[in-house]
């Protein structure tokens, strides 16, 4: 082709092209207005390729040198608003390695030896997710660190435990807050896992096969701080099975939050009343003076609908692929950055927002004290008296349609009132029919005793900093 027809083509696939892409096809196969994000780690990839190619001496070392350097101009550009992203040049990787030509000549134009855009945006993909894992990590265990300290300064304090949200036990707020604590732990050994599993690098699958070049994959994967390059070059460029994998754990940290939006935006309305959010964290309406809306749950609990349509959007992006690489996997990178910016946005806003709720201690106490919460402790204490547990049910249901008639909660009975029940009864019935004698009483490892939040919490702060 002479010089002027291939100037009408893409300079990088150009070469057996007769006439230009389609101005449409460009914009419509472009990914460099998303993918440009990725470009610390291309440029990472692209060090890591050019000194293994140097090593094994198919790039000389002025070759290496010019390329490290412009890499570096390259990245100076791009992070100082200097860099002329293009559209034309369809991606973050051509971008750069246009540009770096343009800078260094013919060492440019060598770098791409051995090395195809399928295994870089391979590699690419999993150095960036790798580096947001860790971050998002970090935030859950900030989160989590929070939510430590409240459940210690509010261990002593009651609230109503629900079941079916109806009023079931006294809880201590302590308890309900490390209940959260465990569900944040998994999520983020649910992320551990993922960027574990995806620690390994594609980088000299090349297009699907491999290459001819004597490639040394050991020593790019070690560079890039990869456990060990990838088993199988096929596998290696074609599945997008680890960002299904991150978006999957993602999904369940935020249903997971969406729980916690739902139970924060139950207690601060006025018929809970049980909590006080930040006001920072709230906004007003702009009709009604006397609201204080809590919008971050709320949009927190909203997003976990856009977090679960990414996962579903990437199993069936993935689904029925032929290997190895297809086009579709460039649809894997919108849903994808998506949940990360998602994840780390809800997690940012728990973090400052979950450690600074306020208790209304003398509401939840009162809400406690209703709906017969102690029942169950008024049957076990039966049961000590050496009733059997089946009667001691029917024994307390009775007390309990009493207490509705009369408007009397069980703690607040007479002693000859509780005994037309059970003559067993004695006085020393009200220990137990107290709020705090109820939740002291479930003192066992996992139980709502405020002395096992304490210990809970003390065990927890240990494994948080490991
Ligand atoms: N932009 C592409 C992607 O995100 C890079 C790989 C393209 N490879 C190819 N042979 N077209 O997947």
């Amino acid at each position: 082709m002479s010089e002027q027809d291939s100037s009408k083509t893409n300079s990088a696939w150009g070469g057996r092209f007769s006439e230009q892409t389609d101005a449409f096809v460009e914009q419509f196969t472009a990914s460099v207005e998303f993918d440009q994000r990725m470009y610390k780690q291309d440029l990472a990839g692209s060090r890591a390729h050019a000194r293994m190619l140097s090593k094994i001496g198919v790039l000389s070392k002025d070759d290496l040198t010019a390329i490290l350097d412009g890499l570096d101009s390259v990245e100076h550009e791009i992070e100082n608003g200097m860099f002329d992203w293009s559209v034309a040049k369809e991606d973050v990787h051509m971008n750069i390695e246009s540009r770096l030509t343009e800078l260094v000549g013919d060492a440019g134009k060598r770098l791409h030896t051995g090395r195809s855009r399928n295994d870089q945006v391979a590699t690419d993909i999993r150095l960036y997710l790798r580096d947001n894992i860790a971050d998002i990590i970090a935030l859950i265990k900030q989160l989590q660190s929070g939510l430590l300290d409240l459940a210690e300064a509010e261990s002593d304090t009651i609230l109503p435990g629900f079941t079916h949200l109806q009023v079931a036990q006294p809880v201590s707020f302590g308890h309900h807050m490390m209940a959260w604590f465990e569900m944040l732990s998994r999520d983020a050994s649910r992320f551990e896992d993922c960027s574990a599993r995806m620690n390994i690098s594609p980088l000299g699958a090349a297009a699907l096969a491999g290459t001819s070049y004597p490639i040394d994959r050991e020593m790019t994967a070690k560079e890039m701080g990869f456990d060990a390059p990838a088993n199988n070059s096929l596998d290696a460029v074609s599945d997008r099975d680890f960002a299904i994998e991150f978006c999957s754990a993602a999904a369940i940290l935020l249903t997971h939050m969406s729980r916690m939006s739902e139970e924060m935006v139950l207690w601060s309305s006025a018929q809970f009343d049980f909590i006080e959010l930040p006001d920072r964290y709230c906004t007003g309406s702009s009709i009604m003076p006397q609201k204080k809306n809590p919008d971050v749950p709320e949009l927190v609990r909203g997003k976990t609908g856009r977090v679960n349509g990414h996962l579903i959007c990437l199993l069936t992006l993935m689904k029925s692929q032929p290997l190895a690489y297809n086009k579709d996997n460039q649809e894997d990178k919108e849903p994808l950055f998506d949940t990360i910016d998602t994840v780390t946005g809800c997690l940012r806003a728990f973090a400052d927002m979950v450690p600074a709720i306020q208790c209304k201690h003398a509401n939840m106490y009162r809400a406690a004290k209703q709906g017969f919460s102690t029942a169950t402790d008024l049957a076990d204490y039966l049961v000590r008296k050496g009733v059997a547990f089946r009667d001691a049910h029917e024994i307390v249901g009775k007390a309990v349609a009493y207490g509705l008639e009369t408007d009397k909660d069980l703690g607040d009975m007479e002693l000859a009132e509780l005994q037309q029940f059970c003559e067993v009864i004695s006085k020393d019935v009200f220990d137990v029919l107290t709020l705090e004698g109820s939740v002291a009483a479930r003192n066992h490892i996992g139980g709502t005793a405020p002395k096992q939040v304490r210990a809970a919490v003390k065990k927890a702060r240990k494994t948080l900093k490991t």
